[in-house]
C-alpha cells in the first residue's frame, strides 16, 4: 500500500507541476485521464516504480528550475490556517513549512487562526504591518477572501488563498483588475464525483438490499466550506447520473471532525440501522470516526456497508486495507502545499502568475 501510495503521490505531483505550468482550467478538466493512469499504475507495479521515478525526476528537475528562476533566500513569508486542529490541514501546513524553508531557504512563520476569522484578520494585520513579501492564505470563511485580498492589494502584499476556493467572481475580479491574488486548491467537484464512482465500482453498485436504490447517510464538512458542499452534491449525482435511484437518509454537520463523524454514525445507525447502505464522509477524519460506530454495531465493511472519505490520511489508507473502509479520495496536500510555495515565491519576486491553480484528487481503493 505505501508503494502504491507513493506512486499515487508522485503522480499526482506529475499533475501538479502540470497544473503549475499551465493555466487554470484545463487542468481540472482532466481528471479521469489521472484517475485512469493511477489505476493502471495499481495493476502493474513496474510501471508504477517507473512512473515513480519518472515523477520524482520531474519533480526534482521542475523544482530545481523554480529555485533557479526565483530565489527565496531572504523573503519573509507569512502563513495563515484556518485552525491547527485539523488532520488533514496538519499535513498541509507541515509539508508547506518544510518545502519553502529547504527549497527556497525562506523565513516562513505559521499561525493558527483557531476557527476565528476575527483572530485571523488581526494575524493578517500583524503580518502586514511586519512587512512580509508574501502571503499563504487558508481563511478561516472563505467569504472574507474579497475583504482580505482587498487589504492585502492595498499593502502591495501578495497573497496566495489555498485549500478553501473563493467565489468564481472574486477570482474574475483578480483577473481584471491585475490583482496579486491567486487562488491554489482541487476542485472538490472531482472528489465527490470520484466517492460516487467507487461505490459504482461495488459489486452491487452500492444497492446492498437489492431494492432498487442506494440508501445513504452524508457526513458533512463545515456546510459553508466549498469542498463540503460540492463532495455532498457531486458524490450522490455520480450515482444519479448512472442511472441508480438514491434515498438520504440523513445528512449533517460534522466540522471535518472525527468526534463528531463517529456521534453522527452512530445517531444514525440508531435511527435507520440495517437501511443504511452507504456512507459518505466528506473527509477521512469523519470516516474514522464512522469506522468506530460502524464496527461499535457489528456491521460487516464491504458486505452490510459501505464508507467512503476523501484526504487519503495514512490512516484511512491503512483501514481499507484492512477492509474496514471502502475507499478514500487522495487530497494532495504534497503536490498543494509545493504548488502553493512555487507560486508565493513567484509572487514575491513580482513574478505575475495564474488567477487559479489546481491539484488533482485520485482514487484509492483496495
Ligand atoms: C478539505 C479537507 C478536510 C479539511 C478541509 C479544511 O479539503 O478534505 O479534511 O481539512 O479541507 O478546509
Amino acid at each position: 500500500m505505501r508503494k502504491v501510495l507513493a506512486a499515487l503521490l508522485a503522480s499526482a505531483m506529475v499533475f501538479s507541476l502540470a497544473a503549475c505550468g499551465g493555466g487554470d482550467s484545463k487542468e481540472t478538466e482532466a481528471p479521469t485521464e489521472a484517475a485512469k493512469e493511477t489505476e493502471a499504475a495499481t495493476e502493474a507495479p513496474k510501471e508504477t516504480e517507473a512512473a515513480t521515478e519518472a515523477g520524482t525526476e520531474a519533480a526534482t528537475e521542475a523544482a530545481g528550475e523554480s529555485q533557479a528562476a526565483a530565489s527565496g533566500e531572504g523573503l519573509k513569508i507569512g502563513v495563515c490556517i484556518y485552525k491547527f486542529d485539523d488532520n488533514f490541514m496538519t499535513l498541509y501546513r507541515q509539508e508547506l513549512e518544510t518545502y519553502l524553508k529547504e527549497t527556497y531557504g525562506a523565513e516562513v512563520t505559521v499561525v493558527d487562526g483557531k476557527g476565528d476569522q476575527a483572530e485571523q484578520t488581526n494575524q493578517i494585520d500583524n503580518f502586514i504591518s511586519q512587512g512580509v513579501d508574501v502571503l499563504i492564505l487558508n481563511l478561516v470563511q472563505a467569504s472574507a477572501t474579497e475583504t482580505v485580498a482587498k487589504t492585502c492589494a492595498d499593502a502591495g502584499i501578495p497573497a496566495v488563498f489555498i485549500n478553501r476556493e473563493p467565489d468564481a467572481a472574486e477570482l474574475e475580479r483578480w483577473e481584471s483588475e491585475g490583482v496579486a491574488a491567486t487562488y491554489v486548491g482541487a476542485d472538490a467537484r472531482q472528489s465527490g464525483t470520484f466517492q460516487g464512482e467507487i461505490i459504482l465500482d461495488t459489486p452491487n453498485k452500492g444497492d446492498i438490499n437489492g431494492d432498487g436504490k442506494v440508501s445513504y447517510i452524508m457526513l458533512i464538512g463545515d456546510p459553508e466550506n466549498v469542498d463540503a458542499q460540492y463532495r455532498t452534491e457531486f458524490s450522490v449525482k455520480a450515482l444519479t447520473d448512472a442511472g441508480t435511484e438514491v434515498e438520504e437518509l440523513f445528512a449533517q454537520r460534522g466540522d471535518w471532525d472525527q468526534a463528531k463523524g463517529q456521534e453522527l454514525t452512530a445517531n444514525a445507525l440508531a435511527q435507520f440501522g440495517d437501511q443504511i447502505e452507504v456512507v459518505f464522509a466528506n473527509n477521512d477524519a469523519m470516516a474514522l470516526g464512522a469506522i468506530e460506530a460502524i464496527e461499535a454495531e457489528q456491521r460487516k465493511m464491504n458486505e452490510d456497508i459501505y464508507l467512503v472519505g476523501v484526504d487519503a490520511l495514512d490512516e484511512a489508507t491503512a483501514a481499507i486495507k484492512e477492509g474496514r473502509m471502502t475507499g478514500t479520495v487522495l487530497n494532495d496536500h504534497i503536490g498543494q502545499s509545493h504548488t502553493a510555495a512555487d507560486v508565493a515565491i513567484k509572487m514575491a519576486n513580482g513574478e505575475k502568475v495564474d488567477t487559479k491553480y489546481t491539484v488533482d484528487y485520485v482514487k484509492v481503493t483496495e
